[in-house]
């Protein structure tokens, strides 16, 4: 079977490919490389650097002949959809609507696996939310990202182009942005393993629901090969909220077991406007059609985040040993 994987390059998209290359797949990428990174594609991978919205894409997704497409390419940051909206309805709708029409020219695409997001639901009604609550994106982000599951719908409507939506909640794993925001597992790794306070929004109590990333890829590849995934939405979570400032706890506890680092208070900062106060997602229905669960703690995928991060700074980004 043969894969492209958008954003390959990107924090998920790579775990992505890597568990497509143990599964015996062979596997493309086209990302731009604008929070990607060519370290993170692995050697035997065919790394194509170019934009969604580059007119030639067409033409490599031919040449690459993929029979299933993740697509996981998108502008990720939240905030920036607010500061610059069409800029990210450019990446994560037009971009999106010019690989579909790739995909539909070509005519032999089996899936596209998209990469949705718990923000397309707003504030919960009900906990854990169950792919039935209602629709109500608070930001264009979250817009983004539905207005894509719907293209999807009319994709397969009119042209019979086959798709599976995974709605994903706080994916966290090795190869996070540490920067970026959203991504409160590797801000707060970054900082733990190597003696810093955590920094928390508000008083700490809000909670989310944290999938280990290797999970989130093993949902992928069970939404291509399930043929009853077609046309169909799927929570990739864990069902279990997390405090924040819980976790923050247990990562300087885990810091401390680990490397004899000592836990510094850590330091509360006003909430961010427009946080959501809970999420977490009901991901029964992944289980029952996917076979999917979630197969790594949180303890576990902590501990691995940790030591990945505290690897990087000791070893710099260019020498990682998992890549
Ligand atoms: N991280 C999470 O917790 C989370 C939660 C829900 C959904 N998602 C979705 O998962 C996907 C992957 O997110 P991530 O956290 O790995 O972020 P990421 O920024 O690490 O990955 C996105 C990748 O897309 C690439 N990219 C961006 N714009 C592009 C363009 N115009 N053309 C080609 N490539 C482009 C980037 O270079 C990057 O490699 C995204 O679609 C995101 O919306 C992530």
């Amino acid at each position: 079977m043969r894969a492209l994987v958008t954003g390959g390059a990107g924090f998920i998209g790579s775990h992505v490919v890597e568990r497509l290359l143990q599964a015996g797949w062979q596997v493309g990428v086209v990302d731009d490389l604008s929070t990607g990174q060519r370290a993170n594609v692995p050697p035997g991978v065919q790394l194509h650097v170019s934009s969604l919205l580059d007119p030639e894409l067409p033409e490599w997704v031919a040449y690459f002949g993929p029979d299933v497409v993740f697509h996981l390419a998108a502008q990720v940051k939240v905030s920036r959809s607010l500061a610059a909206p069409v800029r990210d309805a450019q990446i994560n709708i037009e971009g999106s609507i010019r690989l579909l029409e790739a995909c539909r020219q070509l005519g032999k695409v089996r899936r596209v696996v998209y990469a949705s997001s718990a923000a397309v639901y707003g504030e919960p009604h009900v906990l854990p939310l169950p792919e039935e609550h209602p629709i109500h994106p608070l930001t264009p982000y979250g817009l983004s990202k539905y207005t894509v599951e719907q293209y999807l719908a009319i994709y397969r409507h009119l042209y019979g182009l086959s798709y599976t939506v995974l709605r994903y909640a706080n994916v966290y794993g090795p190869r996070q942005d540490a920067s970026g925001e959203g991504g409160v597992v590797a801000i707060f790794a970054e900082r733990v393993s190597h003696g810093k306070a955590p920094v928390l929004f508000g008083d700490g109590a809000q909670t989310r629901d944290f999938v280990y990333a290797s999970d989130v890829a093993q949902a992928n590849l069970l939404a291509a090969q399930t043929p009853e995934a077609d046309g169909q939405v799927f929570n990739i979570g864990t069902s279990q909220p997390i405090r924040i400032d819980e976790l923050a706890d247990h990562m300087q506890r885990e810091a401390a077991r680990l490397w004899g680092v000592p836990a510094v208070p850590r330091v509360h900062q006003a909430p961010r406007p427009g946080d959501i106060r809970d999420s977490c997602l009901d991901y029964r229905k992944a289980k029952e059609v996917l076979g999917w669960q979630p197969q790594v703690p949180l303890d576990e995928g902590l501990r691995r985040t940790l030591e990945w991060y505290r690897q990087q700074r000791l070893v710099g980004p260019a020498e990682r040993s998992d890549r």
